[in-house]
């Protein structure tokens, strides 16, 4: 790294000694001397505490849709700051953002407001089980749905020789601390294997809850379903009594104005959803099908939260839904995230790299491999270190996107045309660093 960290360095020394390891999710850290102290950000761009500035494709892994410090989101979280924000009791704030939430998400007909997508994707599990009178659930490798304990096997992070053979996939358990029977409630199979999936069903449906999916993988270069593979779990669901449920909380007010539903055309029971909601204000929410939501409450299935809808993520999340109804934001996005990708694949192509462009114009990602990438054991095939050193080249030359190719690029409003070729430039530059 080039970059000066004499006002950084100091903070994050300091970070060191209060903070554990100097952040506040495991995630974050990159090192005692390298990990970044970020200072402000403003549309595209963040600004560190040095005054580096960078054009930012992490975009806090996700969230931010509109740009950093979006002015209209910002006034409208002022002016409800007025009124307060936590009491306990139903708003007509809270009523006003799901009415819209209704009429922008295919098939959505109840929903409850949480603070997380780690707690959106729990309440859902445990809506499923409450609904199915099942345990069990099945999730795919590669997808990390948050940090509760149920969820936290077989992730982005796992490693792929933990997870033994395709035909009889072992649940890799993320970290210590994760009660080990909690292992015999997740099925863990590889994303895109229809008869994989098949056969699970078939042989345990009597004790299978849910089929938990996120979309595309919005953990691994957002690789996206095959055709026909959301409709195969969706009719798998419908035979067997089971609850399909869609994991947006990266895809949702991302893909689309109706997310991954609206994208690829299948409607789950429940769907889950957060970062893009409240551009970067923390409010989530999940829901679905007015029968099976409509187990909640009434002393059977549980969902609590003291800070659910407060003032502050109802006003972020009216004010974005609004701008995305109000104009077409996703797509114009998608029009510069395509640019974004046809330019970068025509750097490796020029460049000889062999490359897979994976994901959907919006939250995208390659991977250096010649191999066909449809899944998370892929990346077995895929040279990260190269990844890496063009990532590295790519952060010294004041772009940011994750150095670790499971990580996707996002964009946000603020990405203009540009800002996109500024960034094809300096990958032209990195790759041709890298390979010297
Ligand atoms: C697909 C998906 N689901 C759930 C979560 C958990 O969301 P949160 O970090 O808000 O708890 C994440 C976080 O990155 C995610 O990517």
């Amino acid at each position: 790294m080039n970059y000066s960290r004499d006002k950084s360095q100091p903070i994050f020394d300091r970070a060191l000694n209060v903070l554990v390891k100097g952040v506040s999710s495991n995630f974050r850290f990159l090192g005692e001397k390298e990990t970044p102290v970020i200072a402000k950000g403003k549309g595209a761009h963040i600004w560190d505490a040095d005054g580096n500035k960078f054009i930012d494709y992490r975009l806090g892994w996700g969230p931010i849709i509109l740009g950093h410090a979006n002015e209209r989101v910002n006034n409208e979280v002022a002016k409800n700051l007025e009124n307060g924000t936590t009491f306990a009791s139903t708003t007509e704030l809270e009523v006003i953002v799901a009415e819209k939430m209704v009429k922008m998400i295919p098939g959505m007909e109840k929903l409850r407001f949480t603070n997380t997508g780690t707690e959106a994707t729990m309440h859902a599990l445990r809506t499923a089980r409450g609904y199915t009178n099942k345990e069990k659930f099945i999730k795919f490798e590669g997808q990390y749905h948050g940090a509760h304990d149920y969820v936290l096997f077989s992730t982005a992070s796992s490693p792929i020789s933990a997870m033994g053979s395709r035909m009889s996939p072992i649940p890799v358990q993320v970290g210590s601390g994760i009660p080990n029977k909690i292992r015999d409630y997740v099925y863990c199979l590889p994303f895109n294997d229809f008869d994989a999936v098949e056969k699970c069903v078939k042989d345990h449906h009597g004790e299978i809850a849910a089929l938990l999916v996120e979309p595309c993988l919005g953990n691994i270069a957002g690789i996206e379903p095959k055709e026909g593979f959301l409709a195969h779990l969706r009719s798998l669901c419908d035979k067997y009594n089971m609850v399909l449920i869609f994991d947006e909380v990266k895809t949702g007010f991302r893909l689309s104005n109706g997310g991954a539903r609206e994208t690829y055309g299948v409607i789950p029971d429940i769907s889950t959803y957060a970062k893009s909601l409240g551009n970067g204000l923390p409010v989530a929410a999940f829901g679905g099908k007015g029968e099976v939501m409509d187990v909640i409450g009434g002393g059977s299935v549980t969902h609590a939260g003291t800070f659910g809808a407060n003032g502050v993520s109802m006003a972020a999340a009216n004010a974005v839904l609004d701008i995305l109804t109000e104009t077409p934001v996703l797509n114009e996005l998608s029009k510069r995230g395509l640019k974004l990708k046809e330019g970068l694949d025509k750097v490796l192509t020029e460049a000889n790299l062999a490359h897979q462009m994976c994901g959907h114009p919006n939250i995208q990602g390659f991977l250096l491999t010649e191999k066909k990438v449809e899944e998370v054991r892929d990346l077995a095939y895929s040279d990260d270190e190269m990844y890496e050193t063009i990532m590295n080249n790519m952060y010294d030359r004041g772009v940011w996107a994750e150095n670790d190719p499971r990580e996707p690029w996002f964009l946000c409003a603020s990405h203009s045309d540009e800002i996109i070729e500024e960034t094809l430039n300096i990958f032209q530059d990195s790759v041709k660093a890298a390979l010297q």
